[in-house]
């Protein structure tokens, strides 16, 4: 993925334009996919010593510019570097790079939606192992994927896949898995590196193809036939990274798949007195008249406001839910498929569960697909069409009607 530009001369330039070499060793210029735009990387040229010596981000706010016909310019903090490369072909090469990142970034749907400090902090999170490893770890999640995956292989045998949002990869493994021709594994963050890695270790260089940048931004050489990806945020919607997944149908062709093709979002009311004495006493802490020697009490309602606004993330015992469903699961009735609910069947079980209760079971089915059973709290079902399932604090289901946008 990354572009290696060999024998570039980096100097400073001084405020008079002196220029003066900034290392006394040559070096190369590495380009490579960053979440902003690119980081460029200064590195010795030496066998044994590659190491870097310098790095810096290039975005749309960068000030930078070619200069004649071998050499670009960069003004970085306190700092002007001037690059010479070892030829025009060189430097239109990395000007192409600079350009398209400047250019690109201003016109795509994913940036004018999300703001950049968001969007970084965002996928930093996802450049770290430690929580791609969280989401592989989910032993439901990821092996109810890839049983989705290889219990279709009709749907993959010889095709071609985009896997949006990647990660680490491990979707578009279980696409090779099931004989995929190619696949696009298409990620944002950083991760992108790491996959590519896995991919070379484990020999699948030749099928599938990292390809390091946002699903709104990159291009692909073909369309493809299948999509496959994990976008559920909490409340399905959070992330917003269901937009980039339909985003991605523009790569499909007609008539191609999508796995998942369905979200399904459950709601139940609950009440829970210890979570509510729990945030009501911390916003108790605004209700002291003499906090070493200030009254805080004016701030008490703001507090208390601001306590029982925000959503609570977390799984719960399910006996604390207000809807009840009695006895022994029910089963879908004739015709719907177990594997995927309709909309319907759906229905049905939410009827039923205003019954009153004995087990504390809220949605099922005849498999136990789709819920914990009694003794378990909620957090995931195991079908892909509805991995995520969270409970909500009793005020922040009033706001539901608001957080459609997906800011949650
Ligand atoms: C929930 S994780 C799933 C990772 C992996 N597919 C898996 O199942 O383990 C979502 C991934 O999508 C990436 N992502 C989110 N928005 C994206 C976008 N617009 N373009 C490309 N990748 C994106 C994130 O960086 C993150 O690695």
């Amino acid at each position: 993925m990354a572009n290696t530009f060999r024998a570039v001369t980096v100097s400073t330039v001084s405020g008079e334009g002196a220029l003066t070499a900034r290392f006394n060793f040559p070096t190369n210029v590495n380009v490579d996919y960053d979440p902003q735009g690119l980081s460029v990387k200064v590195i010795r040229a030496d066998p044994v010593l590659a190491q870097e010596v310098l790095e810096f981000p290039v975005h749309s706010q960068s000030e930078c510019s070619r200069v004649a016909g071998q050499s670009y310019i960069f003004t970085i903090d306190n700092e002007t570097l001037f690059f010479k490369f070892a030829s025009d072909a060189d430097c239109q090469a990395f000007h192409l790079l600079v350009s398209k990142t400047k250019a690109g970034r201003s016109s795509s749907v994913f940036t004018v939606r999300t703001e950049d400090s968001s969007a970084m902090q965002y996928f930093q999170f996802y450049g770290y192992l430690s929580q791609q490893q969280n989401m592989m770890q989910d032993y439901v999640r990821t092996s109810t994927y890839q049983r989705a995956i290889l219990s279709n292989i009709n749907d993959f045998k010889n095709k071609v896949v985009l896997d949006v949002g990647a990660g680490s990869g491990i979707l578009s493994f279980f696409a090779a898995q099931a004989g995929a021709r190619k696949v696009y594994a298409v990620e944002a963050s950083n991760m992108a590196h790491h996959a590519q890695a896995l991919v070379r270790a484990n020999g699948l260089h030749d099928r599938i193809t990292v390809v390091a940048g946002k699903i709104e931004e990159i291009e692909l050489p073909e369309s493809v036939d299948v999509i496959i990806s994990e976008p559920m945020g909490y409340m399905l919607y959070n992330e917003r990274m269901l937009e980039t997944y339909l985003h991605a149908k523009k790569w499909l062709k007609p008539n191609g798949n999508m796995y998942p093709t369905r979200g399904d979002l459950h709601i139940a009311p609950f009440t829970d007195d210890a979570l509510f004495m729990e945030q009501y006493n911390k916003a108790n802490f605004w209700y002291q008249t003499c906090f070493h020697g200030v009254d805080l009490s004016a701030l008490r309602t703001a507090a208390m406001k601001e306590y029982f606004r925000q959503p609570i993330v977390d799984t719960f015992d399910i006996r604390i839910c207000m809807a009840r469903y009695t006895g022994a699961p029910a089963a879908p009735p004739p015709g719907v498929n177990s594997s995927s609910p309709s909309e319907t069947y759906w229905n049905s079980i939410e009827s039923t569960a205003s019954l009153s209760n004995g087990q504390g079971v809220m949605l099922t089915d005849a498999t136990q697909q789709y819920c914990s059973t009694p003794d378990q709290t909620i957090a995931y079902g195991t079908h892909p069409n509805m991995i995520k399932t969270v409970m909500l604090q009793e005020e922040f289901i009033k706001r539901i009607g608001i957080s459609q946008n997906g800011d949650i």
